[in-house]
Parts: structure tokens; sequence; C-alpha cells
């Protein structure tokens, strides 16, 4: 560092002590540049947090491995000493959007710290779970939107970008909408009018706040034999379900990007599906506008060479490619896919296989999921002129539905902040990958 005109000691103090220096922009780009150098010892400071105290019960102190900064910046959250590390959206900036997941009970106002964390690191915020249909209009007729009211209102305070989620899909629908008052399958007419209204009340709703919206979720089948799903919808509508809900979107919100979102079509066996669907959607001039890719990830799989080959031929349609749940999951799992019905209950005998990390998360493990986040987000960062926004589908291990899926009851390590929120090996190999991105 003796090439640089000033005293950057502090500042190199700041970084090997895990957080940013207060004061100037400066003084923050010349972290960035400092902590590629030296992430490695942060890593192994973060890490022995994680093995040790991971695993706690929430509330009981913890060790704190990052110093603390008096003179934290008015950007840092306050509700935990160690969290003063650089906002995931300071470190994006200009990239893409880098956004999480915000559920019902931090909407209806518990944990607060949780939102105020949110708030610090994310600029986009995506409805867990407010804004499906059995929230929204579980009762035909009647809409509820305090969650997503509340969503809407947290996001303005820091300027996020509001994704709603989803307007039409085959789980988290109520029942209603596929029946007929006689009690039988409702009608083509009858389901298209229930898909109209319903998305004209919501979109039209957040018309102008909700600026993207992932319209039809999941429409893509699993089975080599067939494209679309056997959905409710599908049955119902027929195949147009699909050009029908974004054409409503457009119409309720004409200024909306608007979203098809789906998981494994970055993989090999759906992709194909993937691009037919979305080719004879623009074919027709449907206003579809980007693809969402889920993301839910493990250690050893997806194959990142067959994601960014998804990534390529995704925007070739002339679509921007959304990464809306990324998650990297790090216990044993069979199944691959992110279907929600196909969830297991957990047997005694399966515990010690199948959920070997309830003490802690081991070293190694932690330092194998922060190199495949580096992958991860070394990808995207070279296709950044291709993705919009980069979205967690969570904000720290602690709430994440990878502890209850596939297999219900496990203790899981997605996400890039512990069970205390305090930045995992993952989240500096992340911010690492700004800083040592090729021109
Ligand atoms: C999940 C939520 O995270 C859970 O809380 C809920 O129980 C089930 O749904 N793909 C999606 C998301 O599009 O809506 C799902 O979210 C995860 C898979």
């Amino acid at each position: 560092m003796s090439h640089l005109n000033f005293d950057v000691a502090p500042i190199e103090r700041s970084v090997r002590e895990g957080r940013f220096p207060a004061g100037s922009f400066r003084n923050r780009v010349i972290a960035i540049v400092l902590l590629a150098v030296s992430s490695s010892t942060l890593v192994t400071a973060c890490t022995s947090s994680a093995e040790t105290a991971d695993a706690l019960p929430p509330g009981k102190p913890q060790e704190a491995v990052i110093a603390p900064v008096p003179q934290a910046t008015a950007r840092v959250t306050k509700d935990h000493r160690t969290k003063d590390v650089m906002p995931l959206k300071e470190a994006f900036k200009g990239r893409f959007l880098i956004g999480s997941a915000l559920n019902y009970p931090e909407l209806q106002g518990k944990n607060p710290e949780r939102v105020a964390f949110v708030r610090n690191h994310f600029n986009a915020i995506t409805a867990g779970n407010s804004m499906k249909p059995d929230f929204t209009q579980r009762v035909e007729g009647q809409f509820t939107f305090a969650d997503g009211d509340k969503l809407v209102e947290i996001a303005a305070q820091s300027r996020a970008t509001v994704v709603g989620h989803t307007l039409v899909w085959h789980s988290q629908t109520p029942d209603w909408f596929f029946k007929a008052p006689d009690g039988k399958p409702a009608d083509r007419t009858l389901a298209l009018v229930r898909m109209r209204k319903h998305i004209s009340t919501v979109v039209g709703r957040y018309k102008g706040r909700i600026k993207q919206w992932d319209v039809v979720n999941e429409a893509i089948s699993d089975s080599p034999d067939e494209d679309l799903r056997q959905t409710p919808w599908l049955k119902a509508v027929g195949p147009d379900y699909i050009e029908q809900a974004f054409r409503a979107a457009h119409e309720a919100d004409p200024d909306a990007v608007l979203i098809y979102n789906d998981y494994n079509i970055e993989r090999e066996y759906k992709r194909p599906k993937a691009l037919r669907l979305l080719k004879s959607l623009i074919a027709k001039g449907v206003p579809v506008h980007a693809v969402g890719i889920q993301c839910h990830w493990r250690l050893d799989n997806p194959d990142f060479a067959e994601v960014e080959e998804s990534i390529k031929q995704f925007s070739e349609l002339g679509l921007k490619v959304m990464i809306t749940e990324l998650d990297i999951g790090v216990l044993p799992t069979k199944y691959q896919g992110a279907d929600v019905y196909r969830t297991e209950v957990m047997t005694p005998e399966m515990q010690a296989t199948m959920n070997p990390y309830t003490g802690g998360l081991p070293d190694a493990v932690a330092q194998q999921h922060a190199e495949r986040y580096r992958q991860a987000f070394e990808m995207f960062l070279r296709h950044q002129d291709k993705i919009g926004r980069v979205t967690f589908w969570g904000v720290d291990d602690e709430e994440s539905w990878f502890n209850d899926f596939p297999i219900k009851g496990r203790t899981d390590y997605p996400l890039l902040f512990d069970r205390h929120r305090n930045p995992k090996p993952a989240y500096f190999a992340v911010v690492k990958t700004v800083s040592s991105e090729k021109p």
C-alpha cells in the first residue's frame, strides 16, 4: 500500500477488525480493496464464531469477534454491535439490486431489529408469503392488505424496490378459486373472471409502488413428458392461463416489470421448457419482461456452468434475468427441487445423517459454503448487464425456509448472516467478489 499518498493504516485496522471505516466515501473504497487482500483473516475470525456460537438459542450473548464501532454511521444498524459491516446494497451499487424477503411476523411488528437490518442491507424487498393469494384473498371477495401495505411502507422508508410475490401459482392459493357455487370444478370462464379480479385488485392497489411482480410462479413441469405443470389453473383455464395472467397484470399496472418465476429452470432438464414457454409468450406479444430464477441451491449442485448458460440463453430472448430466491443449503438432501409440496418429516433415525449440524456449522463446511457463494456472485457479476436483481430468500439462517424444506425441523445455514445476524464467511466472500471484479 506504499504507493498511496496518505495513511491507510487506520482504514487497514478497521478492515482487519471486520468493519468499514467511518468517514469519507474514499475510505470505504479503500476498505473494499483492503478487504480483498485481508478477507481470509476475516473469514477465519468469523468462522470460529459460526462454529461455536451460531446454534446458541437467540438472546444468549455471543463472543464478539468483530470490534464495536462507536462512530457508526446512520446507514448501519445498531441492534447488534457486530453488524457494522458494509451493507450489501452499497457493495453492489451500480451492479444490480440486492434483495431479501420479509415474512409476515416481521410485517406484523415482530422483530423490528430484523426489519432494520433488511433496510440497512437490501434495496429490494420481496413479500415471502404475505402477497400470495391465500393471504390477499383467502375468502372470495375479501381482500386483506395489511401485511402488503406494511411491506410497501417499510420499503418506502429506505427507498427499496418492492417485489410482489406472487399472483398465479398452484400452491398457497385457496380452493375456492377453482370451485363453482354448486361445488363442481369452476369452468374456464369463471376461473378467468376470478383470476382477473384477483390480479386487477392486488396489482391495482399497489400501482406505481410495487415495481416488479412475480406474475406466474412455477408453471413448468418437472416431469420429462410434459412442459406445463398440471395445476388447478391449467385444468380450469387451459394453457393460455399464463398469457392471460400477464395481460391482466399489465393492464392493472402498465409500468410494472412482469416476471415469470420458477425453480430449476437454470438446470438443463428444465431450461428448454422454460425457453419454449417464454419464446411463445414473446411471439404472441404477451407483456413478460423478465425471467426469475429462484436459485434454491446446495453445496454440490447445480453445476454453475449450466446456470451461466441459462442466464445467457434467457437474456438472448430479450428478457432481464432476476435471481429471485437465492439460498445455498448445506444439509444432505435427496430432493433437489423447490416444489413446496415435497416436504418430509424427520424421523429420530434420520437425525444424525440428515440433520448433522445442530450444534453449529463446522468451519470446513462454512468455508465450502462461502466458496460456493463466491462462485455464484462472480458469475452474477460477469453477467451484471443481464441481471436486474439478486434476492436472497430470507434474511438470516434462523428464519430460512430451508430449516423446514424439504425435511421439516432441521438446522440449516443457507444465508449470508447467522442466527444472530452476524456476517458469515459467505458474506465476506460475496462482498469480496465486487473488489476482485475484472474490469
Ligand atoms: C416458501 C416460504 O418461504 C415458506 O415460508 C412457505 O411455507 C412456503 O413457501 N418457491 C417460491 C416461494 O416461489 O414462494 C416459496 O416460499 C419457496 C419456493
